[in-house]
């Protein structure tokens, strides 16, 4: 499969996704977001591939936002359907692939590109990077998925005053609020990433997965966290990987993980 603006490397388990539109700071224009469910749809499918990194191309920009020049005349109709149709094919996609996915965020990352860090299901960041969702500086509010995931990650009150001043936060002040989980610098991003990639390659996948989705579960309307937890938990004993997993922790050997 080939793509006009995002690329895919693989080693071992591992698929780094790159955004790739530097010339317009990887902006997600429509080809770009359909190319991004294609692509991530089949890594998500593919058993080879246990842990995805989504980073952006170049030194400056992780994704500087949705691309302002698409939307601009829109109206209020097609406004709502842009936010619903980004959500579902992107968003909320990333959110609930049963793959960790890991943002790379090595620049800016604004509005779509913020969101889309958020929708990861955990964030590293370069010290060059920033960090906000400006768009009522445009007019208009975050709408994929901002207005709900930043306050969950950095509380409400810090995220109400981010998006009302259109403000930016710097790699350090991400790591502070919870933002990110690590701040290094750019050349230690990949290194870094990486490393706790292959942390995530020696445990059980379908466990990691049932764990995706007991976490997720607390954020979704009507669904009970803890009876998901109890249902995961119980599935887990069915599987492959739990049989291997306690018999070598009892033969006092490593365990070689299927994911089945
Ligand atoms: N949509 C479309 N194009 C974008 C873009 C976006 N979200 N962000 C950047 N670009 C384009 C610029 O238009 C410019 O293209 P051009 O060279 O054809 O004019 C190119 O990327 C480089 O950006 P530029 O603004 O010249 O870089 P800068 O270093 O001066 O500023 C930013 C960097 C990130 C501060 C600035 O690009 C910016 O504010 N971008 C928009 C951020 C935003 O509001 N995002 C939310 C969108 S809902």
């Amino acid at each position: 499969m080939t793509f006009e603006n995002i690329l895919v490397e693989h080693e071992k388990g591992i698929a780094t996704v790159t955004i790739n539109r530097p010339e317009k700071l990887n902006a997600l224009n429509k080809v770009t977001i359909l190319e991004l469910h294609e692509l991530l749809k089949d890594l998500d499918a593919n058993e080879n591939v246990q842990v995805v990194i989504i980073t952006g191309s170049g030194e400056k920009a992780f994704v500087a936002g949705a691309d302002i020049s698409e939307f601009a005349n829109f109206s209020a109709k097609e406004g709502a359907q842009l936010a619903a149709k980004g959500q579902e094919l992107l968003f909320s996609f990333v959110e609930n692939m049963k793959t960790p996915v890991i943002a790379a965020v090595n620049g800016f990352a604004l509005g779509g590109g913020l969101e889309l860090a958020m929708a990861c299901h955990f964030r590293i960041a370069s010290d060059n990077a920033k960090m906000g969702l400006p768009e009522v500086s445009l007019g208009v509010i975050p709408g994929y998925g901002g207005t709900q995931r930043l306050p969950q990650l950095i509380g409400k009150g810090r995220a109400m005053e981010l998006i009302m001043t259109a403000g930016m936060l710097s790699a350090d002040e991400a790591y502070r609020t919870g933002l990110v989980n690590h701040v290094v610098t750019q050349e230690e991003l990949r290194p870094t990433y990486m490393t706790i990639a292959n942390k995530i390659l020696k445990n059980s996948p379908v466990a990691i997965s049932k764990a995706i989705q007991a976490v997720n579960a607390n954020y979704k309307d009507g669904v009970n966290g803890y009876e998901t937890e109890i249902n995961k938990f119980g599935e887990c004993f069915a599987t492959a990987d739990f049989k291997e997993g306690t018999t070598a922790f009892l033969e006092k050997r490593k365990a070689e993980f299927t994911g089945k």
